[in-house]
């Protein structure tokens, strides 16, 4: 983190000698053109498309089919929106009653659009083997990222060419798109709130924050248009904290999760309906439904996976939501986006309903882990959301926040599972923040006893592969090169149908 004070100090250096030039991208001269186009699991058989247009459309469609030549079906919507200082409107359909698991084409319906292809979720319950990815802390680059901070031979070249080519973590996420079904990536994208840490930027603050998003949100398209994109908030979605609300610097749209709100608000889901044959898992799941508020924390079925999205941001008690102070707050000053309580019901009804004979792993994403090396842990978050955890025996719990990898063996209130990675009661954590963003990554920093990896040499990512319905094996890959710098396998038995209900 760089300190705001340094910002206000070095500010009066740049006023004089500095001309304002946010690097927008260009404007197409088509303006139906779809840009960010972005996917995501939206329901059982369903599939949102997102994508932004730099004009108001009046009507959204995509055509699709499972044959590139006969796209015989379309869904239309008539939602645009945008917010005060965004340049493009944000659109989205969702694609309902898709045959699992099949090759579907879609064209976004515009003057200027091609035909991509995206697989279709698996049904809750289906026990094919499938791997996802967890990428989480990634942020744009080119002319305004950085890579690896202080050290100019790990940074990646700012490239002449398209930007996203040279990005180490979506290269290797291209190259490997064959081999993992989608992606997670619970918070913090594009860091466009640290619009001030380029010179260039300084006197542009609202210009920069939108043309970052505008940038990184391209730079995601090759993935996040083939592969669906389950995103859930950090820090820097919301962030005005590293710029003092007392210069008046922070752009209306930087605050309150105002880009992510709507970019995303329309394409996560809520939670699934149960497709349990017990009533109290299905009314549980119903309730889950109801008290879910994606883009902030919602659930989704894929296969044997139950995954919950949580927010570490905002609507739990203590949470670094509330203004500048002295209350233990990161100065986010935003939300809450539910009534009190409202996440923590919604997270314990959610894990009541998996039924473990449907999909036996059950897997959570936050931004800021309470386990980390270096001592960088959420204790307010480790208060609101572990006690839950181990309660309804999460299997795997991903976060991000602090920039390396790390990996933990099972553990409870500090304390590891005596079992370890062979049928143990307590989560498995593990942090997946060094994808690569402005701030460079962060020092592996001091051990804990309960810790098996950490890893902060240059950008990576994880992979986690569901082997069969007890064998889950977690892969951290090297971004650079596709090496696998760690991986384990967690046996579980899932034995009891429900772990509690
Ligand atoms: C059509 O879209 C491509 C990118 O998909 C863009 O480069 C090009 O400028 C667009 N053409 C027009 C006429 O807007
Ligand atoms: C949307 O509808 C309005 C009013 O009917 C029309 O003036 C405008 O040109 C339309 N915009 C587009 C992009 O078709
Ligand atoms: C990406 O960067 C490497 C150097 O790190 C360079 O050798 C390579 O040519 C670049 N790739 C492209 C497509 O420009
Ligand atoms: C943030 O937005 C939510 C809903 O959009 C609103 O209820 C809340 O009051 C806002 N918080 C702040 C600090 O502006
Ligand atoms: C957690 O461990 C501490 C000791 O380290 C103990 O005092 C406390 O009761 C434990 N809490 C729970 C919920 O097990
Ligand atoms: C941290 O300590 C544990 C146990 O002492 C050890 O197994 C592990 O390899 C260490 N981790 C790192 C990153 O050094």
């Amino acid at each position: 983190m760089v300190s705001p004070f340094a910002f206000v100090k070095r500010l009066p250096l740049f006023a004089g000698c500095v001309i304002a030039a946010a690097s927008y991208p260009a404007i197409p001269v088509d303006l139906t053109t779809p840009v960010h186009q972005r996917l995501a699991i939206n329901g059982p058989n369903a599939i949102s498309v997102g994508w932004n247009t730099y004009q108001k459309l009046n009507q959204s469609c995509v055509q699709y089919g499972t044959s590139c030549e006969s796209l015989t079906s379309e869904v239309c919507s008539t939602s645009s929106v945008t917010y005060e200082t965004s340049r493009t409107y944000s659109n989205a359909v969702t694609l309902t009653g898709l045959a699992p698991a099949t090759t579907y084409y879609y064209k976004i319906v515009s003057t200027n659009s091609t035909v991509e292809h995206f697989f279709s979720p698996r049904v809750a319950g289906d026990k094919t083997p499938f791997a996802m990815n967890a990428v989480i802390d990634m942020g744009v680059y080119g002319a305004d990222g950085y890579t690896i901070e202080m050290d100019e031979t790990k940074r990646d070249l700012i490239p002449t060419i398209d930007p996203s080519l040279n990005h180490t973590t979506i290269n290797q996420l291209a190259n490997t798109v064959d081999d993992y079904e989608f992606i997670v990536h619970p918070g913090d994208f594009a860091y466009a709130d640290d619009w001030y840490l380029k010179p260039k930027n300084v006197l542009d603050g609202e210009d920069a924050f939108q043309a970052i998003l505008e940038q990184f949100y391209n730079q995601l398209q090759p993935i996040s248009s083939r592969k669906a994109y389950m995103a859930s908030p950090g820090n820097h979605e919301a962030a005005c904290q590293e710029i003092p609300y007392t210069t008046g610097l922070c752009p209306a749209g930087q605050k309150n999760f105002t880009d992510f709100m709507i970019r995303f608000g329309e394409t996560m889901g809520s939670a699934f309906p149960s497709t349990s044959a017990a009533s109290a898992a299905r009314i549980s799941a119903n309730k889950a439904q109801l008290l879910a508020k994606p883009p902030f924390w919602y659930s989704f079925e894929y296969g044997m996976i139950h995954f919950v999205m949580f927010n570490t941001e905002t609507d739990f008690a203590d949470a670094p939501d509330g203004p500048d102070g002295p209350d233990g707050s990161a100065g986010l000053d935003a939300g809450p986006f539910g009534w009190p309580d409202q996440q923590l019901q919604f997270l314990e009804a959610d894990l009541a309903s998996v039924d473990r004979s449907v999909t036996p792993w059950l897997v959570t994403g936050g931004h800021r882990p309470w386990y980390s090396t270096g001592g960088e842990g959420c204790a307010p978050c480790r208060a609101a959301f572990e006690p839950l955890l181990y309660k309804y025996g999460v299997d795997l719990a991903i976060f991000g926040h602090v920039h390396n990898s790390q990996r933990f063996v099972p553990v409870y209130n500090d304390t590891a599972d005596p079992k370890g990675m062979d049928d143990p009661k307590a989560p498995m954590y593990i942090v997946a923040g060094g994808a690569g963003n402005i701030e460079g990554l962060s020092a592996v920093g001091t051990n804990v006893s309960y810790n098996a990896f950490a890893y902060a040499d240059d950008f990576s990512y994880a992979k986690i592969s569901f082997l069969d319905e007890k064998n889950m094996q977690v892969d951290f890959i090297r971004s650079a090169t596709g090496e696998v710098l760690d991986s384990s396998v967690l046996h579980k038995e899932h034995a009891e149908q429900f772990v509690v209900q």
